[in-house]
């Protein structure tokens, strides 16, 4: 079985903010003590979308490895790096993209929703419409197991799923393997051997998922079947043979929509945002400046905090105490808003205070930066040139 790793990218699209932190970057930072992970730098799913302003591109990639870097990602525990520094991720990208059928594609529901979402550019480009495919070369390349990724992305790494299947079923059959897998049934028992026939058949020609369900438990729970064996009769249920690539799971990180300055959900395009870079006068005028809850128009006003923007921030950012406090003196009118939005500007600048830090750091030494980079760059080159080798193999171009 492979080992756990864990991949994940960013596109380089602007400032990191604390959306980014809450939602993404507290959660790899965890991650890489617990699995090999590796972060990279998705500059050319940034082009997707931003081909016409590549001068925006350079230093945005910089500034996020640095905001990463600050935010507490250790390139000591994780490989940090950039897509178009390991360029076989374009080369996997380009002989996926010979079995991938085009209806996939269009398929995919980003596909449609960010061209209606951005329509002020034209996004019916080639590039475009092969974002997901893209994506999954930069999975698969890395024979990934999971990828933390938001809500958004699952159908992205679902489409990964099934390039990933295809691509087995085609290439991934070793010599002999289905007089193997015949062997392999007969081990069953003659009873067992019937039942497992009639599963895959029902599985095979009528898309019956109870009955794939049903036959790998009949497969597992034989104790005296090889390993190998277990794998061949597992790979011919499925219709495929030996897993060159490995289907990704997708692991949805710790629930935290960040709220932003308006009461949306924290996101650049809103206009919303609170950055990691935020000097604190900035942060402490933005938060003054939120709205709260509407029913509070003078002081002596009660309000409720479940109306109110300020109080999501309570959430993520105050203790216990606080938000009693808090609770209290909103519906009784015994505080103000200013005064309750006090201990939020403090903890956001108390959090931000070492990331600031650390980046003021990164920012005045951009060699020591650029060597953590092409660091993680040769370690990530060596996994996929590794998996290039078996890719390349199997689809007779590794001459
Ligand atoms: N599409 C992802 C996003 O917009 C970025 C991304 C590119 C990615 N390649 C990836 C995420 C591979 C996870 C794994 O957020
Ligand atoms: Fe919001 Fe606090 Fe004002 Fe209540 S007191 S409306 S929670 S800012």
């Amino acid at each position: 079985m492979a080992i756990d790793r864990v991949v994940s990218g960013m596109r380089p699209t602007g400032m990191l903010h604390l959306g980014h932190y809450n939602g993404v970057l507290k959660n790899w930072v965890t991650l890489q003590h617990e699995l090999e992970c590796l972060f990279f730098v998705a500059d050319w799913h940034a082009l997707t979308t931003h081909y016409d302003s590549p001068e925006i591109i350079e230093n945005n990639v910089w500034d996020m490895v640095i905001d990463w870097l600050a935010a507490g990602v250790d390139p000591a525990q994780a490989t940090i790096f950039i897509q178009s520094k390991v360029p076989e991720h374009a080369e996997l990208f380009t002989l996926l993209s010979m079995i991938t059928p085009l209806g996939w594609l269009e398929r995919v529901p980003t596909y449609k929703d960010q061209q209606e979402k951005l329509s002020s550019k034209d996004l019916s480009t080639y590039g475009f419409l092969g974002y997901p495919l893209l994506q999954s070369a930069d999975i698969l390349i890395y024979k990934s197991t999971q990828v933390p990724v938001g809500e958004d992305q699952v159908p992205h790494i679902e489409f990964t799923r099934e390039v990933a299947r295809r691509f087995n079923h085609l290439y991934g059959k070793e010599v002999g393997f289905e007089e193997r897998a015949e062997e392999a049934i007969k081990k069953l028992g003659s009873k067992k051997g019937q039942l497992y026939r009639e599963l895959r058949t029902a599985y095979q020609e009528e898309g019956d998922d109870q009955a794939l369900v049903s036959a790998k438990a009949l497969i597992e729970e034989q104790q005296s079947l090889s390993l190998g064996d277990k794998e061949r009769l597992l790979g011919f249920l499925e219709g495929g043979g030996k897993m060159i690539l490995i289907e990704p799971e997708y692991k949805l990180a710790p629930a935290s929509k960040m709220i932003g300055l308006d009461g949306q959900k924290m996101s650049k395009s809103y206009n919303n945002t609170i950055s990691l870079r935020e000097h604190p006068d900035e942060i402490e005028k933005k938060i003054r400046k939120m709205p709260t809850d509407p029913a509070r128009i003078r002081r002596s006003d009660p309000g409720d905090p479940k109306k109110c923007p300020v109080w999501q921030l309570h959430e993520v950012y105050s203790d216990k105490k606080i938000k009693e406090w808090v609770e209290n003196g909103c519906k009784n009118a015994d505080i103000g808003c200013i005064e309750c939005k006090q201990p939020v500007v403090d903890s956001i600048s108390k959090e931000l205070k070492p990331i600031q830090e650390r980046a003021l750091h990164y920012i005045d030494s951009p060699d020591l930066v650029k060597s953590v980079v092409a660091e993680g760059c040769e370690k990530a080159r060596k996994i996929a040139r590794d998996t290039m080798r078996d890719v390349k193999e199997v689809m007779g171009v590794n001459f």
